[in-house]
């Protein structure tokens, strides 16, 4: 079965309880070749991707994440107490989701890890007084198909950057050069559940502005 990109796009909910069946190499093949075909900075595609499946590797690279996720639950369950009912009722089921992966990380199928090359980077924004994102640019696009990818393809996934958290380990697990740096790591398998469904976001009228920030974005329907 094939779904439009905008049903894709629609339910891409983050999917963190996969199961450790296998993921058949041709749809693997398909899900990174939609990386592949992602714009970035100069089309020199600065990235490139550890595809992680030796269950040694994904048992430290577990550890490792385990241990981050727990410390970033332990930071953000004083912060879910401010925040408004619906919102931190959002975060508790993300956190038991994410609890899930965490103490099944090493039974995960597939792991994507994203490296990249900064020197191939085009970076526009670097002589700004703030951090810099567009380096990333040439990086998340690619991320973001191969998620819609996987979704297309009824397989669970999830963003995750907790492990550049760690980076210097993980670089070594995996022999990443030390130029290289890790953008993100997608753990991929076939839902435990129902796995993907309807995203829950901002309006366009909280998000888009029209020809001045803040200003209100009246979009007229065609008939
Ligand atoms: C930059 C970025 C980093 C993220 N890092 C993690 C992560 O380390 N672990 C995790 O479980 N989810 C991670 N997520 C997933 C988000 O928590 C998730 O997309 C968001 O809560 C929306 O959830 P939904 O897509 O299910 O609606 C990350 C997402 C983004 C975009």
């Amino acid at each position: 079965m094939t779904i439009s990109v905008y049903d894709a796009m629609h339910t891409l909910k983050a999917v963190r309880r996969l199961r450790p069946d296998p993921v058949a190499d041709d749809v693997l093949e398909r899900v990174l070749h939609a990386a592949t075909c992602a714009p970035t900075g100069g089309n020199r595609q600065p990235w490139r991707v550890v595809v992680v499946r030796d269950r040694e590797k994904m048992r430290a690279l577990g550890d490792l994440y385990a241990e981050r996720w727990r410390h970033f639950v332990t930071v953000y369950k004083t912060v879910m107490d401010a925040l408004p009912a619906a919102q931190s009722e959002f975060l508790s089921r993300a956190i038991v989701a994410g609890n899930y992966l965490a103490d099944h990380f090493h039974e995960v199928p597939v792991l994507v890890v994203f490296c990249f090359d900064p020197t191939q980077m085009a970076i526009t924004d670097l002589g700004q007084p703030r951090v810099s994102v567009v380096g990333g640019a040439s990086i998340y696009t690619a991320v973001q198909n191969l998620l819609l990818a996987c979704r297309a393809e009824g397989l669970g996934c999830v963003l995750t950057t907790l492990l550049c958290e760690r980076e210097p380990e993980v670089r070594a697990l995996l022999a990443i050069p030390d130029a290289w740096g890790t953008a993100a790591a997608i753990p991929i398998g076939h839902p435990v559940g129902r796995g993907h469904g309807p995203v829950t976001r901002k309006p366009i009228s909280e998000m888009a502005y029209a020809d001045s920030f803040g200003q209100p974005l009246a979009l007229r329907a065609e008939r």
